[in-house]
């Protein structure tokens, strides 16, 4: 499966008008990714590196129409899917819509215009979606769970979602570890 490269990928963030940190984030969240997806792979499990590493650059092209709108930063990752289904890559978009992790029920809260579960199921959107919640001195499990914990007060989410969407990090960056990843 043919997947764009990264001079075409971060020539489509350019034509959405992606603002240059969202482009930078993306590139180190491919970096992680792919170190991810190596370790994995050197462990034995089949992952496929190159979908992984087009995911990660876009994984945050819906961004271009739900950076600033109120309530909207949460379906970010829903339009990214939407977005590269009508480009054409359907495998893409299911890769980045899942990047945050909503439910059918959470993204209704969200006032989505298509309500459907977005959690990530296959290896390769497990891995962007840990990926994405590694920063510069944010890397460990412990840390990525106190910021979100943090987060969720500036989302207002209710302490149910806020608990679900902790516990499903842990769930996935375990499964992970389990699988050969070493961050
Ligand atoms: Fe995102
Ligand atoms: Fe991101």
């Amino acid at each position: 499966m043919r997947y764009p490269s990264e001079a075409e990928a971060l020539y489509l963030l350019r034509k959405y008008r992606l603002f240059k940190e969202i482009i930078e984030h993306s590139k180190n969240v491919a970096r992680i990714a792919v170190k991810i997806a190596e370790d994995i792979r050197a462990a034995g499990h089949e992952v496929d590196v190159g979908l992984v590493r087009s995911a990660a650059l876009l994984h945050d092209i819906g961004k271009w129409k739900y950076n600033r709108q109120k309530g909207g930063l949460l379906l970010h990752a829903y339009e990214s899917g939407r977005l590269l289904k009508e480009l054409g890559w359907p495998e893409l978009a299911e890769v980045c819509e899942s990047h945050f992790g909503l439910n059918k029920e959470e993204a209704m809260f969200y006032g989505c215009p298509e309500p459907h579960d977005m959690l990530p199921k296959s290896l390769e959107a497990k891995i962007v979606f840990i990926a994405d919640k590694i920063r510069p001195g944010r890397s460990s499990k412990e840390d990525i769970i106190k910021y979100f914990d943090r987060k969720a007060k500036d989302w207002k989410l209710p302490p149910d979602m806020k608990e679900r969407l902790i516990s499903r990090i842990v769930k996935i960056w375990e499964e992970l570890e389990r699988l050969g990843m070493r961050v």
